[in-house]
């Protein structure tokens, strides 16, 4: 059990907040345009993130297990059709396939302590820093060393078992990686970009999205709110039953977005203060921020710190990611932890190798479209896995348990509360995503030219 409710707070925002916030958010968003994009990001994460946060803490918490003994447990108890187990399977499947790539970019931040420790940004204009993070790329030893580094000591901690070394971590380093996000964002509102920034995030330019950037941005709020994979849901297992779920899960939510949205703020200035291109894809912040840091005082020390803190969350989150995995061997088969540990860590590393090899020997080899390999391992693990696991839990959570298990859990005293949050979790969230699903692969043209026809 986590020692009381504030710590479970932390655990999940932990997970929550990582990678997702600091280093894909803003890039996604710089990719599709902005403002639009922000909003539809915003929406999401509100009607449906939210609702199925609480469907996943809630079936955890029920459940007691990990992932797939949860569901086990729950349809056996309730008599439910046993395919709802699925969700766990294909939680466990999603879960190796973003650790894989996670890590891999945990190891560019990791590689940066060193960059911004040795000072190699001080003074430095946008193209040195743009030619040194090209330069890392391009060397796949490099980047093999630090994912491999990163992967150990996520091995490491999670053989160790998660909840005593992840409590006293997080308590320290969230709050220190906010005030650092502060000071960025404090020097981003000094800067010359500043507003052209905050209009890129803020102003609506529903002409900057496409069809594909609506699942994008679905795909982000699930990834961010680590929804969707059971990660959230080993954790529920371990939340005290008598503390609130629906105000906890509204903390996390709240916070993981404050996260994202800040290092927005703070990157988009920095990006036009010194003629960068918002739509840079991946390597956005490590281009940015070491720059900012660069041109402010005590910015050796400052940039320092701060990757280490990027390290850290990415840390939290990657532990998160293996634990539905990690969890289920332990508990079925009785297994040390440490050597499952190792061999689920040993076969996402193999499985990064494909991603490193993205970013430099196999930069034109295209699985789907333009898709490379990490590309399409991110594609498929946030836009379609997590979305479908996200709608499935909620059906589940919304359909499948009985009434009295969901309003105790819930501790809704108020039926109109428990009506709402059945017709956010049992119809707006799943036909929401049904629907983006439905306008990326372009079936609303299909239906609207077959009316065309028959009309
Ligand atoms: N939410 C994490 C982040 O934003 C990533 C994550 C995804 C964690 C899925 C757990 C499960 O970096």
């Amino acid at each position: 059990m986590w020692s009381n409710r504030w710590l479970f707070v932390l655990a999940a925002a932990g997970s929550a907040v990582g990678l997702g916030n600091i280093w894909k958010f803003p890039y996604i968003a710089g990719e599709n345009g902005g403002g639009a994009f922000v909003l539809l990001y915003l929406l999401c994460v509100a009607f449906v993130g939210i609702p199925i946060m609480m469907a996943e803490v809630l079936i955890g918490r029920e459940g007691r297990h990990s992932p797939i003994n949860t569901m086990r447990t729950l349809t056996q108890q309730h008599h439910r059709n046993r395919l709802w187990v699925t969700i766990g399977w294909m939680g466990v499947v999603a879960g190796f396939l973003i650790l894989s790539y996670y890590v891999v970019i945990a190891g560019w931040a990791l590689h940066y302590i060193w960059q911004m420790a040795e000072g190699t940004f001080v003074g430095a204009t946008g193209e040195l820093a743009e030619a040194t993070f090209d330069a890392f790329l391009a060397d796949p030893w490099q980047l093999v060393l630090w994912q491999t580094l990163f992967m150990v000591a996520t091995v490491w901690i999670i053989s160790h078992g998660v909840i005593k070394g992840l409590e006293r971590a997080i308590r320290w380093f969230m709050p220190l990686l906010f005030v650092l996000l502060m000071v960025l964002l404090g020097y981003a509102v000094n800067s010359d970009g500043f507003d052209a920034g905050w209009d890129f995030m803020f102003r609506f330019d529903w002409s900057a999205l496409d069809q594909g950037s609506v699942l994008i941005a679905m795909g982000q709020a699930f990834f961010t709110l680590s929804l969707g994979m059971g990660a959230i849901m080993a954790y529920g297992a371990y939340l005290p039953s008598d503390t609130s779920l629906t105000g906890t899960v509204v903390v996390i939510a709240l916070l993981d977005t404050l996260v994202a949205i800040a290092a927005g703020l703070a990157i988009f200035p920095i990006v036009f203060s010194n003629g960068l291109d918002a739509g840079e894809g991946p390597g956005l912040m490590f281009v940015t921020i070491p720059l900012a840091f660069g041109q402010m005082p005590f910015g050796v020390l400052f940039g320092t710190l701060f990757f280490v803190l990027v390290s850290f969350a990415a840390i939290t989150s990657a532990i998160s990611i293996s634990e539905p995995a990690l969890a289920y061997l332990v508990e079925q088969y009785n297994a040390k932890r440490s050597r499952v540990a190792v061999s689920l860590g040993v076969i996402a590393w193999i499985l990064g190798i494909g991603s490193v090899l993205s970013f430099n020997h196999w930069s034109d080899v295209h699985i789907v479209g333009t898709l490379t390999f990490f590309d399409f391992v991110d594609y498929v693990s946030q836009n379609i896995m997590l979305p479908l696991g996200g709608v499935l839990i909620a059906l589940f959570a919304a359909f499948a348990l009985p009434k009295t298990v969901v309003g105790n859990q819930l501790g809704l005293r108020h039926p109109a509360v428990a009506v709402v949050w059945k017709l956010l979790c049992g119809v707006v969230a799943p036909v929401s995503v049904i629907f983006v699903f439905a306008v990326t692969v372009g079936l609303d043209e299909l239906v609207l030219g077959l009316l065309g026809a028959g009309g």
